[in-house]
Formats: C-alpha cells, structure tokens, sequence
C-alpha cells in the first residue's frame, strides 16, 4: 500500500532562507526546511511532496492539483497567508487537513502580519519555533489524518 501525500507549499521570498533577515528567519535554506520535513514524514510513514513559489497563482493551481490526489497540506505562504484570498477560497475546496505554518511569530511583530487570511481554513497554526516547525507541523498532520482514520491515500 502507498504512503498517504503531504503537500508542502512555500510562498514568496523563502526561496531566499538562509540569506533573508538570518536575524528573524534563521540560517537553514528552504532546502533544508524541506529535507527536515521530509524526514519528520518518513518517520511517520508519510511521503511528501514540495512546491515553492512566488506566485499567488501558481499556489492555487498546487491546492487544485491536491484535490483527491494529496491526503493533507503544509502550508507557508509567507507574505501571501495576510492578503491571499484567492489562496483561501482554494484551500477551502481541499478535503484533507490543513497545517498553516510561519518559521517566526506572525502574531510577534508589525501589526499587518498579525492577520492570516489562511486561519480560517487551516485545522492550526504553527509558529515561532523556526525550523521545527517543520517537523511539527508534518507531525500534526499525521495525528489530524490518523483522529479522522485517513489511512489509505485518496489518490
Ligand atoms: C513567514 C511570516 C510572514 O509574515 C512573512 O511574510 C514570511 C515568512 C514565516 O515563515 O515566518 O515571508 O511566513
């Protein structure tokens, strides 16, 4: 039997981790974001899969593709999760759970960040906790699948 799918999205700008405000967003590269996270699922017996851009479009068309294809998403959209509304309404049409993830504490610093368009359709947030939050964020869609008994892949 296949491994269940998670999809990780990465928004804007952190294709530049590692050299992008180090002060706030560390020192690791999105590639070693994704390697974490990819660990963290094939701990748990998850596969995934990554997708970064800068485009809100190109986010959208991922959450389209996911549809009946990936059993649950990660997402950190950086800027996008304040203002993506179109990001929103896709992830709404997205069966599985849904993880929001920020490396830093949105809720911490300039006022604009403090409002996440992507809440309301995400089962929870993680924040704050760097690049752990990678892992626990994989970790928290395992234990959302196995509560709602997803055990075999939609796809
Ligand atoms: C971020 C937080 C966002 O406010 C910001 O625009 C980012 C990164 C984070 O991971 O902390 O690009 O999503």
């Amino acid at each position: 039997m296949s491994a269940l799918l998670v999809l990780l999205l990465s928004g804007p700008n952190l294709a530049l981790l590692g050299e992008r405000q180090p002060e706030v967003y560390g020192t690791a590269t999105l590639a070693d974001h994704v390697a974490r996270a990819s660990g963290a699922a094939e701990r748990l017996g998850l596969s995934l899969e990554h997708l970064q851009s800068e485009r809100e479009g190109d986010l959208v068309d991922a959450v389209h593709g996911a549809r009946g294809r990936c059993d649950a998403i990660v997402v950190n959209a950086g800027a996008i999760s304040h203002y993506g509304w179109s990001l929103h309404d896709a992830l709404a049409t997205f069966a599985g759970p849904v993880v929001e993830l920020h490396l830093s504490n949105p809720d911490a610093r300039e006022p604009w960040r403090h409002r996440s368009v992507l809440a309301p359709v995400s089962d929870g947030t993680v924040a704050g906790f760097g690049g752990v939050g990678y892992e626990l964020a994989v970790e928290a869609v395992s234990r959302l699948l196995r509560s709602s008994g997803t055990t075999s892949p939609r796809r």
